[in-house]
């Protein structure tokens, strides 16, 4: 039997921003996604995911978890037939990087299974194979996540060649609230989406996205100094761009705004949007109580977690 993990993730700046070369934020979550694979006899593989998961989550996404397992188990060249089973306490959710942690947690575990000795690079790699599936041209950065874990820098090389990944150190542990939409969306159809819309206003995108790249640069400033106050307001701004490529939906602004209105330094949709996740900056046990009981009381699910 091989064992392996990937880290479940958010995106405190970028989403959408980084498919295009623009430098991203994201952070590993606590939450894991765990696989074993054991040999079975039969061909092909069998699946059994005990994973956690928003309701529907599973059967909307069915077809591309299973183009994700293909091109793993055909990229790491397994011929054998696996039992496959994902647990672990990450939920899956839109916004999560569920299928990137399942796509490391799967390739760790054959790399384990077989006796591979495949460096985490490797690893990152056979994932963003896996990511293609759900994503169709992923920028990588869920799967990085889902590899290395931590607070990173991460930026896409649109030439092809290696991504740049940074490890983001901060003074101390950020309390977040993860508020749940409870919605489902595809990633490939966003983001084939954002394309549409920046094909067909080029102008008013690449204003977007210079808004976008003097917010992230402040954003980076503000983490290092520990400017939290700061942070929470690039995370609204960075919200406000998220809503003009059209990829947020009244359920996360609903969520962000009474994540505000109970005291949150700042609040986003994270992840691919329409759907999914979003993340509230809480410093401090009492806030992020405070705010997870205010999302709560309008029937949002909320996760209390940390970043950094
Ligand atoms: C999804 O978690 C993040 C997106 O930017 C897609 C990607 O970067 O591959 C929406």
């Amino acid at each position: 039997m091989g064992e392996g993990k990937g880290y479940g993730k958010t995106i405190l700046f970028g989403e959408h921003f980084v498919v295009y070369g623009l430098e991203g934020i994201p952070a590993a979550l606590g939450q894991i996604t765990t696989a074993k694979v054991r040999r079975i006899m039969s061909n092909g593989y069998k699946l059994i995911d005990n994973r956690p998961a928003t309701e529907g989550y599973k059967q909307t996404k069915i077809g591309e978890y299973t183009a994700l397992i293909n091109r793993v188990l055909e990229y790491m060249q397994v011929k054998d037939g696996l039992e496959i089973t994902l647990a672990g306490d990450l939920k899956a959710a839109s916004g999560a990087g569920a299928s990137a942690a399942c796509a490391a947690a799967l390739a760790y575990a054959i790399n384990d299974e077989y006796k591979m000795n495949w460096t985490n690079e490797q690893i990152n790699k056979t994932a963003f194979e896996g990511e293609t599936a759900g994503s169709g041209t992923p920028s990588g950065i869920d799967n990085t996540v889902a590899v290395y874990g931590g607070l990173i820098l991460f930026k896409k090389n649109l030439t092809g060649g290696e991504n740049k990944m940074d490890l983001l150190k901060i003074k101390k542990p950020i309390e977040i609230v993860i508020g749940n939409s409870g919605l489902t969306a595809l990633t490939k159809e966003v983001v084939g989406d954002v394309k549409k819309l920046k094909d067909a206003n080029p102008a008013e995108m690449q204003k977007i996205f210079d808004e976008y790249i003097m917010l992230e640069e402040k954003a980076k400033k503000a983490l290092k100094s520990y400017d939290l106050k700061k942070l929470g307001q690039l995370m609204n701004k960075n919200h406000e761009l998220l809503q003009k490529i059209t990829v947020s939906c009244k359920e996360l602004d609903a969520i962000c705004e009474t994540a505000r209105t109970a005291g949150a330094y700042g609040a986003k949709m994270t992840g691919t949007g329409r759907g999914g996740l979003t993340i509230i900056l809480t410093p401090g046990k009492e806030l992020q109580e405070k705010v997870a009981k205010a999302i709560q009381a309008k029937g949002y699910e909320t996760i209390k977690t940390v970043i950094g």
